[in-house]
Order: structure tokens, then C-alpha cells, then sequence
């Protein structure tokens, strides 16, 4: 199976790339060579690869600078991915469409279903939800895989922030009532490629929303304290004390949900795929780190 990723750069197209291995290909189209704002470059990308599947990772994800650039946001999330969605519909193949947790206002108090209602709090979740709904309405032939907190090895997430703060910092104030949970780059990775691989097959049928999160939920604080620990056993440095903190105490340009769990019975029953423990995964992650810092 060849697979054509959008977001060349990005957590997830880097560890859709590392985890294919030799089952299968994959070519990652980014900037400047593929922006997807330009329907055209999308539909030459789509001619030049032929793949069987085509998967949209690209993204703009700062999600703070969305507020004061809107016009960015929307021209990626949602002209983008409907330039992406258009292409795969003329060309008859599957597409996958990331998403967020943040297509909700998190008022929920249990998980939410993929049919829940939606609501999003700021201009990234809002443009990404209009992405969702350009992508089912170009091709019936969608998978639209939503997700939280996204880290991997690299790349401005969450874990990066704390580690460069561990270096400067012995005390950290960090959120403790937002609560979702946070899922490697490689887990959603392996969560798309049984997907893609699964609905490339004759007859398959079962298009629609996804729900992919790792387990345990956890708040922003907890997961602070859980790479403070880890980090800290692997390297043996000195780590910051965390506080915890509502988020009324920390303002940020971009309101964000309180509670994003997702629940994730219908990836399982139709894939088998389950959520994976993101603990182990953050340990895998932290430990690749230690290794490359030579700690
Ligand atoms: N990060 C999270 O916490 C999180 C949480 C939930 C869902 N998601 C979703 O997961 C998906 C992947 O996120 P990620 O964490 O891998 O994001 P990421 O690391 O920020 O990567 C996004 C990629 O999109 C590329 N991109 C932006 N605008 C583009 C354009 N006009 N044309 C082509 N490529 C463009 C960026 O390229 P450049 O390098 O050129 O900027 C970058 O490589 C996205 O759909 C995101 O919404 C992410």
C-alpha cells in the first residue's frame, strides 16, 4: 500500500513515515513544494504519488495564534482540507482527515461519542470542525480520526515546553482542570495505518468520525508531573516542583475545553483498535530524548 501524507514536517506525518517499516511506502508532500491551500498543487501531488490512500495531517496547530490570524487557521483546516478531500474524491481514493478534541466545548461530563454535539471554544477547533464537514461532504470515502495532545520526540509539544523549562525552572504552575489525554504522535500513527490498511480492502464500509485517545485522562498537571518523574528517573536531574492551578489562573489568547475525554468503542469495534496507555509511550518518547541529549 502507497501511502500520500499531508504534512511533511509535522508529529504525525514523521511517525506515519517511521512506522510503515517495510510493509508498506508512504511520501510525505509539505511546504513549499505542497501547500495545501492550493487545490491544484493538492491534485498534482495526488497524480504524481498515485497512492491507494491519501492522509491529511497538515494542519495549522497553534491554536493561541489562531485567535489573532483566523484567516491562516481556516485557509489549512478548513479550505485545505477540503482542497485535500476534493482531490481524493476525483481520484476515488480513501482519505483520512485528522481532527481534534477541540470540535468540542467540553461541558460534557462523560466521554464523548463521535455523534456528540459540537460546540468548539476557540478559532483552531472551530476551523477544523468546518475542516470535518468540507472532508465528509467532498467524499463519502472519509475517515476523520479525532485525537488530544499530540506529543512525540520532537516538535514544540507539550513534553518539549516542560523539558525546556525543567533546565530554567524549579517551581511550575500548571492547569489542573483541563482534562483529556495526551497521545503520541507514534500511536496515532499505528491507529491510521491499520485504518488505511483495513479500508483500502474490498467492501469496506464503515466511513465516518473516529475517536482515537490514549488512557489514562489525565489534567495538564498530572501529565507535567508524569514527565517531571519519568525524566527524572531516566537522567537523574533535577526536575521543577509542579502546582496545580485552575485554568482562570493561567489566561491564554485561545479558550480551551475542560474536559475533551473521547470515547473510543468505535475504533475498537470496527479496527480492534485500542487505547493505548500513553504512560509507556511518553517513557519510549523521554527515553529517546535522554539518549539524544546524552543524559
Ligand atoms: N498537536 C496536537 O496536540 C493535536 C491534538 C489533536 C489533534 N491534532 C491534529 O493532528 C494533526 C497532526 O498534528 P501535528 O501535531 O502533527 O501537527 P504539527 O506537528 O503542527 O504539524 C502540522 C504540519 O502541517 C503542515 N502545514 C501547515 N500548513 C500547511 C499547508 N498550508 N500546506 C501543507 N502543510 C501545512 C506544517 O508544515 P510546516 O512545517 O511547513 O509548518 C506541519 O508540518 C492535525 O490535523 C492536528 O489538527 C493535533
Amino acid at each position: 500500500m502507497h501511502l500520500l501524507v499531508f504534512g511533511k514536517s509535522g508529529q504525525v506525518a514523521r511517525a506515519l513515515a517511521a512506522a510503515v517499516g517495510g510493509r508498506h511506502s508512504v511520501a510525505l508532500a509539505g511546504r513549499p513544494q505542497y501547500d495545501i491551500t492550493d487545490f491544484q498543487v493538492v491534485k498534482a501531488a495526488v497524480a504524481a504519488e498515485a497512492p491507494a490512500v491519501i492522509v491529511n495531517a497538515a494542519a495549522h496547530t497553534a491554536v493561541d495564534r489562531a485567535e489573532t490570524a483566523p484567516e491562516t487557521a481556516r485557509a489549512v483546516n478548513h479550505a485545505g482540507a477540503a482542497n485535500v478531500a476534493r482531490a481524493a474524491a476525483e481520484a476515488g481514493l480513501p482519505l483520512l482527515q485528522v481532527s481534534t478534541d477541540y470540535v468540542f466545548d467540553g461541558a460534557a461530563r462523560t466521554p464523548y461519542a463521535e455523534d456528540a454535539g459540537t460546540g468548539p471554544l476557540n478559532v483552531y477547533g472551530a476551523s477544523k470542525l468546518d475542516g470535518e464537514r468540507a472532508v465528509a461532504a467532498a467524499t463519502p470515502k472519509h475517515l476523520i480520526v479525532r485525537t488530544s495532545w499530540v506529543f512525540d520526540a520532537g516538535g514544540g509539544n507539550f513534553v518539549d515546553t516542560m523539558l525546556g523549562l525543567a533546565a530554567t525552572r524549579d517551581r511550575l504552575n500548571v492547569v489542573d482542570d483541563q482534562r483529556a489525554a495526551p497521545t503520541a504522535a507514534a500511536a496515532v500513527a499505528r491507529a491510521l495505518l491499520r485504518m488505511a490498511e483495513t479500508a483500502v480492502g474490498d467492501g469496506f464500509a464503515e466511513w465516518g468520525v473516529y475517536h482515537f485517545q490514549a488512557r489514562p485522562v489525565v489534567s495538564w498537571c498530572g501529565f507535567a508531573r508524569a514527565i517531571f518523574a519519568a525524566w527524572a528517573e531516566l537522567t537523574g536531574a533535577p526536575v521543577p516542583e509542579v502546582t496545580a492551578i485552575p485554568t482562570r489562573d493561567y489566561p491564554t489568547p485561545a479558550r480551551r475545553p475542560l474536559y475533551g475525554v473521547l470515547a473510543t468503542d468505535r475504533i475498537d469495534r470496527v479496527f480492534g483498535i485500542k487505547p493505548p496507555d500513553w504512560r509507556q509511550d511518553l517513557r519510549q518518547v523521554l527515553t529517546a530524548r535522554a539518549v539524544a541529549a546524552g543524559a
